[in-house]
């Protein structure tokens, strides 16, 4: 929970979760403010959340000490460009959830000097087990620092790094990385079925299965990799699974996947950071 007053910029998804996250801390709603052009957007936060709103971005500016800019990458170099002037004057705390755009580029459309964390969310943020990694410019204070992580940690689980460019391997990983389960989970199913299960059942066993393996993971000492020979006893029927796994080239499918994803979001960052 932090006392200072937020304004986010954009009030979509990603907005919407944090708010929610704050709020169910502790957050006093009347201290936040939400900017979006869509009024039915806006009264549906409202009504949830009991924060305030308006569709005039600097506005929502003026008086806050923490900026969210929280609309899409594609138009965040024309909103900050038009609050620029206003957090010159106010100099607020500014977090960007924004993919790819790299915190030299949002200075710059910023007018510099502005003190700067930039973040990487992921959707489970949306139910509150986000995984969210922060990286800070040389401009934010230890104070600030905490304010930020405090209010990324209101949906999920928080880390930094200290080098701007591991944000492109942290997207590879964790922002990507829900769609990568949810492809498991759809090849588990669909064998599953093959194998003669009923879809349903199908369905509920892949997806309790992906669940008990991630809570045993987080919850215990060892390594998944301690944790999956446990599972496997010589000649039974997880190490023939394994085997054809392993055969078939998992781990270099996965490297391939991760350094593809990688490369793509340093490319995705060389565009959207045009002026
Ligand atoms: N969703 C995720 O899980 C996730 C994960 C990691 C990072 N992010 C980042 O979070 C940011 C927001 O994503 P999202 O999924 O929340 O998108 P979203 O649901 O589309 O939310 C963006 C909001 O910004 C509004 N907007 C558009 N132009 C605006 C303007 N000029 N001023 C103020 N608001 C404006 C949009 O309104 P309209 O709909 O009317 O255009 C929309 O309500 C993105 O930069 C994304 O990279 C999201």
């Amino acid at each position: 929970m932090t006392p200072s007053t937020l304004a986010f910029i954009g009030a979509g998804n990603m907005a919407g979760s944090l708010i929610n996250g704050l709020v169910s801390d502790g957050h006093d709603p009347s201290r936040i403010v939400a900017a979006d052009p869509d009024e039915t957007q806006l009264a549906a936060i409202a009504r949830r959340t009991g924060v305030r709103t308006t569709t005039d971005n600097g506005d929502a500016v003026a008086n806050a000490d923490v900026l969210i800019l929280a609309v899409k990458p594609q138009v965040l170099q024309a909103v900050a460009r038009g609050i620029a002037p206003r957090v010159q004057a106010a100099r607020p705390l500014v977090i960007t959830v924004a993919a790819g755009i790299r915190e030299a580029a949002l200075q710059e459309w910023l007018g510099g000097g502005v003190a700067l964390v930039r973040t990487m969310p992921n959707t489970p943020a949306m139910i509150g087990a986000g995984a969210t990694v922060l990286h800070a410019g040389p401009e934010v204070s230890a104070e600030q620092r905490d304010t930020a992580e405090s209010i990324l940690r209101s949906v999920g689980l928080t880390r930094w790094v200290d080098d701007e460019s591991q944000l492109d391997a942290v997207t590879a990983l964790s922002g990507s990385g829900p769609a990568y389960f949810f492809l498991v989970m759809e090849a588990m199913e669909q064998a599953a079925i093959q194998l003669g299960l009923p879809v349903d059942t199908a369905r509920l066993l892949t997806l309790q299965t992906a669940l008990g393996a991630a809570r045993m993971a987080i919850e215990s000492d060892e390594e998944p990799a301690t944790l999956r020979r446990r599972v496997t006893s010589p000649g039974g029927t997880t190490e023939r699974a394994i085997a054809t796994l392993e055969d078939g080239g998992l781990r270099r499918l996965f490297a391939e996947a991760l350094t593809a994803a990688h490369d793509r979001s340093v490319e995705l960052s060389d565009l959207l950071g045009r002026a």
